[in-house]
């Protein structure tokens, strides 16, 4: 029975598409919405709220600039394009999710499948207006506290994933390694190094000319061998699964999508035909139950060799170009073969070349079979992503209902955190990608998803020693570890570089913390909490904490502050209360000092962990072990910052099952 819910209210305009966003069942509220304005213009329905000079604007998750998003246009349009800088206006996710926190306090989430723009204090300065179009459902919910709030939020939305705890490790990747010998060489490097490590990744040269669910015969010519060797070794394999099917004749994923219907298709009925790594490929309806219970059957084939876990890539989905949109462009540029161009004619050339890639009319042109009835792509484009994880997922529960299985992807939209985590994509080896990376993780956990990670050192370009450590120390604290970068950059993996001892002590470090790490990131999902917290959330009363952006809590004991530039020996440090300073260059190796509320410029080598302790609290800490499942969780260390005794929350589990439960949860005194 639908319960009432005084600080939830809902409000349904047109008809909304089902997007299992929410799962709370909220019945609609009598009335206009509160706090906003509402009118309407040619996309639909606009609602405009007064921003004062006080009040700050959080979430919107995957998004470019800060933690307060006022002063940009946003929008809600997934979207595969590398160039990631702060003028971009969508990335790879639609996180529709935002909280205004001033005099007022509320959080907004617009539940649309399509495009949706908040023009948060750009156009008119002091005004909020988003922009939902026609079909949508808008909640307003209401609290005491921008914490409150988003609690309320993440408890309609459902339980955050919880992957394997072996995804707490460090995972190598790198699009280009092709065959058996450069994964092994990879296990044989971190070993030879002592360089703990759980997981590596397989990019999609491991498959047959990119088709999902095959295996390079004559690169691995025995897979599940090679999976039970690397996992005697305590390595993981992680394959990706890419979401386009290559269109092909005797390929059977292909002939039995098309036979059972299983693919989007054009306006004829036809599958609709787009590039991407494989060449024509053809698009899996996932807003089709039965495409999606097909498609997420096929993971059997890896299971079955042993594999644990997956990535999900190209789900927005990535079109390079369409079949027609291609064949009409060589047309185009074929008409003007020897003539004398203008620069209009020679640039309309080009313009047309880069219109190919992610083309919105191409987003118009194919159509899904949803529970609903047919309904175009460019209604629902927001969900495709989502859709492919949660195929996968709902499969991983049949396969082995006891069992968490690893998964992460690239696209997403909020009620897909409930099936898997998800990496930021292709980031570049910079170093304000490093410091975006930091101040996305609340506005991530704000939406739902905790287990999140960015390509450590970069993926685009090359990366750079100092810039790798950097990004490595704030990585030891980040659930999702991952080092990975594209074919042709400077290579990355730790043992390329001459500083092997630094590399080694984060890497260490990083272990040390996954007791910490697990536990706050599993209690977060249990209490629908966030596990990274800015500054300004949990001191409301402290401006100067409030327009800190640079430094995060994790978990409820920890603040961290890492180092985003290059050529700096430390930083500032604002402390919003008195604190501990612990310097860590292993367990056995740190100092300790209790420093005064106020700034402080803090020296951080790049072999070292430095976080402040809260007072009253304490983190567990494990000796480093080669992988998460030789840590001894048996004999734990503990930092603290209490005069006296002090407790802390633990949870743990087997790391495995699904039996994940407050109950696991027990109070250590230390
Ligand atoms: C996409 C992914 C990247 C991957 C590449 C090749 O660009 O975002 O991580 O390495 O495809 O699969």
């Amino acid at each position: 029975m639908a319960q009432k819910r005084e600080n939830i209210h809902k409000y349904l305009f047109g008809h909304p598409f089902r997007t299992d966003s929410v799962v709370a069942d909220i019945p609609v509220s009598a009335g206009e919405a509160p706090y906003l304005l509402r009118s309407q213009d040619e996309t639909g329905e606009v609602f405009r709220y007064a921003l004062s000079e006080e009040d700050r604007v959080y979430g919107l998750g995957e998004q470019v600039r800060g933690i307060d998003k006022r002063g940009w246009v946003y929008a809600s349009w997934n979207m595969d394009d590398p160039e990631i800088h702060e003028n971009r206006q969508s990335l790879y996710a639609s996180h529709n999710f935002l909280v205004v926190d001033g005099k007022e306090k509320f959080g907004v989430f617009v539940d649309s499948p399509g495009k949706v723009v908040y023009d948060i204090d750009y156009t008119t300065r002091g005004e909020m207006a988003i922009f939902c179009g026609r079909d949508f459902g808008l909640y307003i919910i209401e609290g005491e506290s921008v914490l409150d709030v988003i609690r309320t939020f993440r408890k309609m939305i459902g339980r955050s994933y919880i992957p394997p705890k072996f995804a707490f490790g460090f995972a190598q990747s790198r699009w280009g390694y092709m065959n058996e010998t450069d994964v092994r060489e990879v296990a044989d490097e971190y070993g030879k190094c002592g360089f703990p490590v759980d997981m590596i990744v397989l990019d999609i040269d491991y498959m047959e000319n990119y088709k999902d669910f095959t295996i390079n015969g004559e690169r691995f010519p025995d897979f599940p061998a090679f999976v039970r060797e690397m996992k005697a070794r305590g390595i993981r394999l992680i394959p990706i699964i890419d979401a386009a099917v290559k269109a092909e004749d005797g390929y059977s994923v292909y002939e039995e999508g098309c036979k059972g219907g299983y693919f989007c298709k054009d306006k004829d009925g036809k599958p609709f035909i787009v590039g991407v790594w494989p060449g024509d490929s053809a698009l899996p309806d996932f807003l089709s139950p039965e495409a999606r219970a097909w498609f997420g059957e096929k993971y059997r084939v890896l299971l079955d060799c042993g594999i644990e876990g997956f990535w999900n890539d190209m789900n927005e989905p990535s079109l390079f170009y369409s079949k027609d949109s291609l064949a009409r462009t060589i047309r185009g540029i074929a008409e003007k073969e020897g003539k004398n161009l203008s620069l209009t004619e020679f640039w309309s050339i080009t313009g047309s070349v880069a219109r190919l890639a992610n083309n919105a009319d191409d987003y118009a042109s194919f159509y899904h079979e949803t529970e609903g009835g047919k309904v175009s792509h460019k209604e629902v484009h927001n969900l495709y992503g989502y859709n492919m994880v949660r195929a996968a997922s709902e499969y991983f529960g049949k396969y082995d209902k006891d069992k968490r299985t690893l998964i992460y992807s690239r696209s997403s939209h909020i009620g897909m955190h409930r099936y898997g985590g998800i990496w930021t994509g292709d980031n570049a080896s910079r170093w304000d990608h490093l410091l975006l990376n930091l101040k996305m993780l609340p506005s991530l956990n704000m939406c739902g998803f905790l287990y999140v990670g960015a390509d450590i050192g970069g993926f685009g370009q090359d990366t750079t020693e100092d810039l790798l450590l950097r990004w490595t120390a704030l990585g030891a604290f980040v659930p999702l570890m991952r080092n990975h970068c594209t074919f042709g950059s400077r290579r990355q993996e730790y043992y390329r570089f001459g500083n092997r001892q630094a590399f080694k002590n984060l890497l260490d470090m990083r272990y040390s913390l996954v007791p910490y790490l697990y536990s706050e990131f599993v209690k977060s999902a249990l209490r629908d909490e966030l596990m990274y917290t800015p500054l300004g959330f949990l001191y409301p009363d402290d401006e100067r904490a409030k327009e800190t952006e640079d430094q995060m809590f994790v978990g409820g004991s920890i603040m961290i502050a890492p180092v985003y530039r290059q050529n700096t020996r430390g930083r500032n440090v604002y402390l919003p209360e008195d604190m501990k300073m612990v310097r860590m260059r292993s367990v056995s190796d740190y100092t300790e000092e209790i420093l005064p509320k106020g700034d402080h410029y803090v020296e951080m080598g790049f072999g070292e962990v430095v976080f402040f302790v809260a007072k009253g609290k304490a983190i567990p800490l494990a000796k480093p072990a080669k992988n998460v499942a030789a840590l001894d969780e048996e004999h734990l260390l503990w930092i603290k910052y209490a005069d006296g005794k002090t407790t802390y929350e633990l949870y743990d589990d087997d790391g495995f099952t699904t039996d994940v439960r407050e109950e696991n949860i027990r109070t250590v005194t230390v």
